[in-house]
């Protein structure tokens, strides 16, 4: 019943035309590789970002202290975020009443931790790892202690520095 209505393939007849034709093939051809490539490149680099090794951190410019607040700030509070350098650092006052520092970036995964007032300890919300006060994990995914940090205070300033 139906007409088989193959399409005329051979329709163009660009004679004198070859090369042109050719270019623009290997243009087309050289197109898809090329955003093939791109295409791969997007799925591979971040991988690769992931899976490379950490560039050891670069402490030659890095900043060495901060002051990082008042001793009045704990007045009110026993917790304080600070950032130090690109790094945030948890300033707390310990049951002994001494303000200490420790890096606030989760020794799991990285997100950052906070203080939690009603249970006391250094909580960090992603995968519900649990830090004491002198930033030891005690419970949750985390592999190890949080980093810890130099603190002087220097009439009312508190500087934090690199241990
Ligand atoms: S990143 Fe902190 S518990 Fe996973």
């Amino acid at each position: 019943m139906d007409q088989p209505s193959a399409p005329h393939r051979e329709h163009h007849h660009h004679l004198h035309l070859p090369d042109k034709e050719t270019v623009r093939r290997d243009f087309i051809r050289t197109l898809f590789t090329s955003g093939f490539l791109v295409w791969i490149g997007a799925f591979i680099y971040p991988v690769y970002r992931y899976l490379k090794p950490r560039e050891e951190e670069d402490t030659t410019n890095a900043v060495q202290s901060i002051i990082a607040g008042k001793t009045g700030d704990f007045a009110s509070t026993r917790a304080k975020l600070v950032k130090f350098g690109s790094k945030p650092v948890l300033l707390l006052k310990n049951d002994q009443g001494e303000i200490v520092a420790l890096g606030a970036t989760c020794k799991h995964l990285g997100c950052t931790v906070q203080y939690v007032a009603a249970k006391n300890h250094i909580f960090c919300g992603c995968h519900g790892g649990v830090y004491d006060l002198t930033g030891k994990n005690i419970s949750g995914p985390p592999p190890a202690p949080l980093d810890k940090y130099k603190v002087a205070i220097e009439g009312e300033d508190v500087i934090v520095s690199r241990a």
